[in-house]
């Protein structure tokens, strides 16, 4: 059985409120921290090495100490709970049962950095959730976390709960800033990152949710411990929200250096294949990183075991090209259609593109379109090479990251399932009667 350092009070009745929060160990990392100076907190985050968890897994303290500290400039914080990747829930399960972890890792964090304005933007569609984040911002004030003078340590924060619209584009950091500041969620060009000009041209750290809440393990069991969890680059637990054919889908803490099989197959996670069938494929890491066959997901190329980590499920570059990302994992059964899910793929990344860069604008609907062709029994053998070449052009020519993710699951699906996609074009009748029993994610 893994160590759980996130979830390990989750299943505590009450444990969303501050007082039995505390009672089982809450707020003592913030109270370590805030006796240290703001730079001892950030060395101790240095040293577990803990990796951003929204999905590109950045170096934590490393961004932290990119901070701009202009003289006389406010700095912020801001927590990315945008989280819209498909197939990922696990920071709304974090958010929606263990808040005041949320709140904690905010307060250590912002104390950290010199944020005395903290802001969480968070989804649209998570409209339940605000709220509990509210009552526990709420109960810290009272009890003396939040406001002026923290503790009599002359540290003062208010933390602010933003709600997104529901755009998916938001979740880029710098969308999410100028939404933050009222404008259009259009992602701003890098460099300058935030970290230089971020909310309102200040200096701005942005983190994921998991990552912010992941600060207080770190400071209650020390960095250099934390470090020892998982495999060294990969370092730590890792949330990874479980989806599609399996028997147990759900939101799961892991140590990163279990192997994928394991993950798949034991009772203590996924415990196998829905309905007792065969495993085809998997996305491990939300929409946005290629689908991987069973025969690759399993083991490397070099026919070792296959690891929860960043580096084993993003290793071999072309030939998985796949990566942890913000760990959502979407498992697929031998009855699903990989030419129906890259269509399903397709349409979301063409709807939530924001259309300022012409390659991502029209790529994404023509991608769409072909993709539907081919599903619908109208499909050429050339529209397979057409594919090939949309996606290549969209690869890395664009101003922020959902070109690439609208490109890489088409260039995978063909990369891997190729003679999926020639079927549909020969079969076409057969093709549109096949009852695949859609995965949800
Ligand atoms: P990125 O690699 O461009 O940046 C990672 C972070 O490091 C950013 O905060 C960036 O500001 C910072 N950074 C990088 N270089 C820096 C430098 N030289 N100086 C200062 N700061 C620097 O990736 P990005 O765009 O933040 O995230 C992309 C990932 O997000 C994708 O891989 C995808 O997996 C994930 N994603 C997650 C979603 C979710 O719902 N959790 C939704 C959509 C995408
Ligand atoms: Fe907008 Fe797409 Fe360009 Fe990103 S890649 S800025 S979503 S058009």
């Amino acid at each position: 059985m893994g160590r759980k350092l996130l979830l390990d009070k989750a299943h505590i009745e009450g444990i969303r409120y501050y007082d039995t929060y505390r009672q089982h160990g809450g707020y003592a990392a913030a109270e370590k921290a805030l006796k240290l100076a703001p730079g001892d907190v950030v060395e101790e985050v240095k040293k577990s090495g803990l990796r951003g968890r929204g999905g590109a897994g950045f170096p934590t303290g490393m961004k932290w100490s990119f901070l701009a500290k202009p003289e006389g400039v406010p700095r912020y914080l801001v927590c990315n709970a945008d989280e819209s990747e498909p197939g990922t829930f696990k920071d709304r399960y974090l958010m929606e049962f263990i808040p005041h972890l949320l709140i904690e890792g905010l307060l250590i964090s912002s104390y950290a950095l010199g944020s005395n304005r903290t802001y969480i933007y968070i989804r649209g569609e998570y409209a339940w959730i605000p709220d509990i984040l509210e009552q526990a911002i709420g109960e810290a004030r009272q009890h003396g976390w939040l406001g002026k003078n923290i503790q009599g340590t002359g540290f003062d924060l208010e933390i602010y709960v933003h709600r997104g619209a529901g755009a998916y584009i938001c979740g880029e950091e710098t969308a999410l800033i100028e939404s933050l500041e009222g404008k259009r969620g259009n992602p701003r060009i890098k460099p300058p990152f935030p970290a230089v000009k971020g909310v309102w041209d200040c200096p701005t750290v942005v983190n994921n949710v998991e990552t912010l809440a992941a600060v207080v393990p770190i400071i209650n069991i020390g960095g250099e411990e934390y470090a020892k969890i998982g495999t060294g680059k990969s370092a730590g637990t890792k949330l990874i929200s479980a989806c599609g054919n399996i028997n147990k889908p759900g939101v799961y803490e892991i140590e990163m250096n279990l192997t994928v099989e394991e993950f798949i197959f034991s009772d203590e996670y996924c415990g196998g294949i829905a309905g007792g069938k065969k495993l085809k494929a998997c996305i491990p890491g939300g929409s946005s990183v290629p689908i991987l066959p069973a025969n690759l997901l399993l083991k490397t190329a070099k026919g070792e075991p296959r690891l929860m980590t960043y580096e084993s499920l993003g290793d071999g570059g072309f030939v998985t090209g796949s990566a942890m990302g913000s760990g959502g994992f979407i498992v697929f059964d031998e009855d699903q259609c990989v030419v129906r899910h890259t269509l399903t793929l397709a349409r979301f990344y063409h709807h939530e593109s924001c259309g300022q860069c012409s390659p991502c604008r029209e790529g994404t609907g023509w991608m769409e379109k072909v993709l539907h062709n081919i599903e619908y029994g109208k499909g050429k053998m050339s529209d397979i090479d057409l594919l090939w070449d949309i996606q290549q052009k969209i690869d890395g020519r664009t101003i922020c990251p959902l070109g690439d993710a609208a490109a890489w699951p088409v260039a995978a699906a063909i990369r891997h399932f190729r003679d999926e996609f020639e079927w549909h074009i020969l079969h076409p009748e057969e093709a549109q009667q096949r009852n695949y029993g859609l995965a949800h994610y």
